[in-house]
């Protein structure tokens, strides 16, 4: 039987736009799950903001609330465990009243529990509602702990951060004035995938690779994220974002510099370590420039227009690029970064390529972020007989064989675990964000003057044929 944790701290999570597409899909599955887990005291309160009236029970009919179930069929108690911590709000995130209401409702359970509550706000919002929800959590002192003074107040906000350099730097400027950086968790859902934090602990325990890890032992990296889907109903969205800002802007990058960041095995490892290595290596990281602009490619699915309802669009649903980090490890080493949408498959993948002499075949370690979760290294073998012929087979770890599990936290469940202990190891910090973007600005500028060439391509097209 499993047993309630209770080593999280009594808090009160606010979910600005529950009955959202991310919460229905994401945020509130996580959290029947770590309920079912016991990880989650039962003294917690969740309130769900949402613009319209909506009931708890209609909303919960909305949500694939168990599907990480084997059977899909939610478990009773949990369930009801979930709907005893949750209710909703009509909220309208431009009236200070309802702010100060939530400040209210907050002081009379604090009243009521004669304890004090650490306050999570979740914003899973339009990118555009974000700074103006901040700033009025500040103005009425949502920002602040609790009455007593002893709890914390955190923010938890979703990709994108900003649309560009310069709005990423008024943003984190802006949330600056209402929130200090120990109290801000931007989620990157790729940092919290079991395999992308595997990348660490592979890299600092397995001196094997130690020595090979650099310019002189490896030919390439490819960082590739490639999905069976589109964009899904998210045209207003994409429609401002693009493969680019999307994807490698956050998530590629934050995986770039998990795998090329230095590693020191000798030292534990505490978040700001992490944070400062990851720092370090995305300064490094080349900024696009005339050459690398010129390499790169990209694409847009063939039905994107019709589907945006924009003939003129230019938006793209694929990128392929390279980059080059300028320090003594890496330079010489190109990195690509490639992502798309409708293509396919769906899987997200790392390979460190290393040089091989004299023969073209060469040794492969990958790192398959999801699906079939694991990791596994390419040889070249010789194949029984008498002609000397060789072979390549593959030595394999995957989590389904070693673990024993079909599925894992999903990555969503950690992100609300750290958020709730305070743990940012797992969120890109402001100067990450702003580093970044950095390395993509020369490209952006170079898209405000000079028109893409997009390669128009299937839907279900395999990448490689782009
Ligand atoms: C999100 C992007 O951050 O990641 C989406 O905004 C994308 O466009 C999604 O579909 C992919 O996430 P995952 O976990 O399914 O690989």
């Amino acid at each position: 039987m499993k047993t309630e944790l209770n080593y999280l701290e009594n808090s009160i999570l606010v979910i600005f736009g529950i009955s959202g597409d991310l919460s229905k899909r994401k945020i509130l599955p996580a959290i029947y799950h770590l309920i079912k887990d016991g990880m989650v005291p039962s003294k917690t309160i969740i309130i769900g903001t949402s613009r319209k009236d909506v009931s708890l029970d209609v909303l919960m009919k909305d949500v694939e609330l168990c599907v990480l179930e084997e059977s899909k069929v939610c478990d009773q108690e949990t369930l009801l465990k979930f709907k005893k911590m949750l209710s909703i709000i009509k909220f309208d995130p431009i009236d200070m009243n309802d702010y100060l209401l939530l400040k209210k409702r907050f002081n009379d359970i604090e009243e009521q529990y004669k304890e004090c509550f650490n306050r999570l706000y979740y914003l899973s919002v339009p990118p555009d509602s974000v700074e103006p929800i901040i700033k009025k959590l500040g103005l009425s002192g949502l920002n602040k702990s609790c009455q007593h003074n002893q709890g914390k107040s955190r923010l938890l906000i979703e990709k994108p951060f900003g649309n560009d350099l310069s709005s990423a730097s008024y943003l984190i400027k802006e949330i600056s004035k209402f929130f200090k950086e120990d109290q801000i968790f931007r989620i990157d859902h790729y940092l919290a995938k079991e395999t992308a934090q595997n990348i660490f602990a592979f890299r600092k325990h397995n001196p094997v690779f130690w020595k090979l890890w650099d310019k002189n032992s490896i030919s390439s990296i490819e960082i590739k994220a490639f999905e069976k889907i589109g964009i899904e109903n998210r045209v207003n969205f994409y429609e401002h974002m693009g493969a680019l800002k999307d994807l490698v802007q956050s998530h590629l990058l934050q995986l770039l510099s998990l795998i090329t960041m230095e590693i020191d095995p000798n030292k534990s490892t505490k978040s700001s370590d992490i944070h400062s290595a990851k720092l370090k290596l995305l300064t490094q990281v080349i900024p696009l420039n005339k050459r690398t602009i010129k390499e790169l490619k990209v694409g847009q699915y063939k039905g994107y227009k019709k589907e945006v309802s924009n003939p003129k669009t230019k938006v793209e649903t694929y990128i392929k690029l390279k980059l080059e980090i300028n320090n003594k490890r890496w330079l010489g080493t190109p990195i690509f970064l490639e992502t798309g949408k409708a293509l396919n498959k769906k899987t997200t993948e790392i390979n460190i390529n290393f040089k091989s002499k004299n023969i073209k075949q060469t040794n492969t370690l990958t790192f398959r972020i999801q699906p079939n979760e694991g990791i596994d290294i390419k040889l070249i073998v010789k194949e029984p007989g008498l002609i000397d012929k060789l072979k390549e087979t593959y030595m394999d770890f995957s989590y389904q064989t070693t673990f024993h599990q079909s599925t894992h936290p999903d990555a969503y469940e950690r992100v609300l675990v750290d958020a709730f202990k305070g743990d940012q190891t797992l969120f890109a910090t402001s100067s990450e964000v702003i580093a970044s973007w950095k390395i993509l600005e020369p490209l952006l500028k170079f898209w405000d003057k000079n028109p893409k060439k997009l390669i128009i391509y299937k839907e279900g097209l395999n990448p490689t044929n782009i």
